[in-house]
């Protein structure tokens, strides 16, 4: 399999949002918010974004505190973290306008724990007015919502929806190497099989891909196939 992200839809869905943010008109915030289940590929496509725009990417985690979280985003501009939150804060806001980097923050569920930790990301937006894209779960869209000093500034949404089949075909030809070509038919029935998930669909596509190295097939049908699963082992719990 290459090494590539395929332009599906939720991929084209993101680079849109940060276009919206970056070129939106004055006075209208530059808050964005990217939700979705896991493995629908959040990540990757901010992961692709983030570089070609030079931004700061950071993952929140469970133990973050406002220290933490602003000591990794210090780590990420270069800098040794300091031993006060303001100064870091000063830092980091430098940073941002002088360079117009966009802040990303993966995880972001893990800042709706502590006020202070999205009280912090707010003063930070609010002072460089540089674009700050939060990436999150399902749930984050609701429970950022009660925050209503935060959520009156976000702009900006995405909700990352299960590839179809329109994707999937667009993965096999961005992924497969040497021009393995699949039949849509089975690409239909691996989409089904992984609800659309693009992680499972990535493990799907590698064993297709597998099959048809093994067997030297140039087109892979659900014929050559057969009833072997896509993913995970055959075990069955119980049997
Ligand atoms: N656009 C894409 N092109 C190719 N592969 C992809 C793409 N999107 C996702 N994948 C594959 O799916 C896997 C899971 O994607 P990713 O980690 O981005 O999902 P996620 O939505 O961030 O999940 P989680 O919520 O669990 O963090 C990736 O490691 C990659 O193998
Ligand atoms: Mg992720």
């Amino acid at each position: 399999m290459k090494e590539a992200i395929a332009p599906v839809k939720n991929v084209i869905a993101t680079q849109d949002v940060f276009d919206s943010l970056a070129g939106r008109s004055y006075g209208v915030p530059g808050i964005g918010l990217i939700h979705g289940s896991t493995g629908l590929g959040k990540t990757t496509a901010v992961t692709h974004l983030f570089n070609q725009v030079n931004g700061i990417y950071v993952v929140a985690r469970a133990t973050d505190s406002a220290t933490s979280l602003l000591s990794r985003i210090m780590d990420e501009l270069g800098a040794d973290p300091m031993p006060r939150v303001s100064r870091m804060v000063d830092h980091i806001i430098e940073q941002m306008s002088m360079h117009e980097r966009s802040l990303f923050i993966d995880e972001a569920d893990h800042l709706m724990r502590d006020v202070r930790m999205l009280e912090t990301v707010r003063d930070i937006y609010d002072a460089t007015e540089v674009p700050v894209v939060l990436i999150g779960m399902d749930q984050i869209a609701r429970r950022i919502s009660s925050r209503k000093q935060f959520y009156n500034r976000i702009s900006e949404w995405a909700e990352f929806r299960p590839a179809d089949l329109e994707d999937v075909m667009i993965m096999a030809e961005t992924l497969l190497e040497d021009g393995i070509q699949v039949d849509p038919d089975l690409l239909d029935q691996l989409r089904k099989s992984a609800g659309g998930e693009m992680r499972r669909l990535a493990i799907g596509l590698g064993r297709i891909e597998k099959l048809a190295k093994t067997n030297e097939l140039d087109f892979v049908t659900c014929a050559h196939w057969g009833d072997q699963p896509f993913f995970g082992s055959s075990y069955r719990p119980g049997m």
